[in-house]
């Protein structure tokens, strides 16, 4: 037998306020055709003042423990895959831990930017598979638009806000790829790609800062990276890529995406996009693509599935999951 780290509940949460390409138009000198065609945005969500990344957090935690048949009583571990934490410290995870009420435990953030969620499962996998958590709770939560330079067209058009959770509990399987759980990752990261996605503020700057990217130098380096992160957790897994049921890409561009579905050979009809209702939510677009999916029926118990992302770092990965 094989401990697994199952996924028995995902959630979402969405600010209210939605900002659509035609809002930016009218500060910014864009148009509704150039974010669209270019990244198949539409429009995006933005948290008010006062409103923070634990606040979206919290809220898409209590839907996934809802899903989960669990409350905050029984978590023991909150990972949150976060760049945009309320704080310097503490971290957004421990924050989450007292508005959600849960008992002292284990809680932290783990900081990968886009590749936040895959990198989170991968560590909360190492708690929950060995039998060290019971409930876990792993949530990808960002408020990207507080990064944004709303001069710099390149990147504003291209963030939102945003948080998706699931809860990950242990559970004995055969040892096989038919096992419900976490089944395999491939991580990788290249510090020397640096200058291609950042923040031009931290400790160093005693500022915020504002994200700067080299966006068609990511573009470049996007579908190569996650192509091969792909093959390298199936192969971890032990599955072929064809078994896949749903591939839930990180949701950056509509044009990525696909470049990477067809480069391993992933049908379109199995790719679950939300990019042009959220944009790129960094950390959280992978969990908020899967709950959309699971909320409307598409995505059940039992089916496999592929994430992947790449972000800031750089950092890139992938994970097979049979949910
Ligand atoms: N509206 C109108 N024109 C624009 C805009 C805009 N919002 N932004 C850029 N342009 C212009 C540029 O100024 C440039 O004009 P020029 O030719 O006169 O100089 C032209 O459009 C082309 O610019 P490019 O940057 O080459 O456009 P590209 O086709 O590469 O699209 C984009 C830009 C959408 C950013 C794309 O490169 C992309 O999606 N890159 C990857 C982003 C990504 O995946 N990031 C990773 C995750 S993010 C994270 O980890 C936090």
């Amino acid at each position: 037998m094989t401990l697994r780290s199952v996924v028995t509940g995902v959630g979402g949460h969405l600010p209210d306020q939605i900002v659509t390409n035609h809002d930016l138009a009218k500060f910014v000198d864009t148009s509704d055709e150039w974010i669209t065609e270019r990244t198949g945005i539409r429009q995006r969500r933005k948290a008010k003042d006062g409103e923070f990344t634990s606040d979206i957090a919290v809220e898409a935690a209590r839907k996934a423990l809802a899903a989960a048949g669990r409350t905050p009583d029984d978590v023991d571990l909150i990972v949150v895959a976060t760049t945009t934490g309320d704080l310097t410290f503490p971290a957004c995870a421990t924050i989450v831990q007292r508005k959600l009420g849960c008992p002292v435990g284990v809680a932290f953030d783990v900081q990968a930017v886009c590749s936040g969620f895959v990198y989170a499962l991968s560590v909360a996998d190492g708690f929950v598979a060995r039998n060290r958590s019971k409930c876990c709770l792993v949530i990808g939560a960002e408020t990207m638009t507080r990064l944004m330079d709303w001069e710099d067209r390149g990147t504003c058009v291209l963030f939102g806000d945003g948080a998706g959770a699931v809860v990950l509990e242990p559970m004995e399987g055969a040892g096989t790829t038919a096992d419900r759980g976490l089944l395999g990752f491939a991580l990788r990261a290249d510090g020397t790609k640096q200058d291609l996605l950042y923040v031009d503020g931290g400790v160093s700057t005693g500022k915020t800062g504002y994200l700067r990217m080299q966006g068609n130098q990511v573009f470049r380096h996007a579908v190569v990276n996650i192509s091969e992160a792909i093959n390298m957790a199936a192969a971890d897994a032990g599955i072929e890529v064809s078994e896949v049921d749903w591939f839930i890409p990180h949701q950056a561009n509509l044009r990525i995406l696909q470049g990477v579905a067809h480069r391993c050979g992933i049908a379109e009809e199995k790719v679950i996009t939300t990019v042009a209702e959220h944009a790129n939510t960094s950390a959280a677009s992978i969990p908020l693509a899967l709950d959309a999916a699971v909320q409307d029926g598409r995505i059940k118990k039992g089916d496999l599935l592929l994430l992947e992302a790449m972000g800031g770092g750089l950092t890139w990965g992938a994970c097979v999951v049979r949910l």
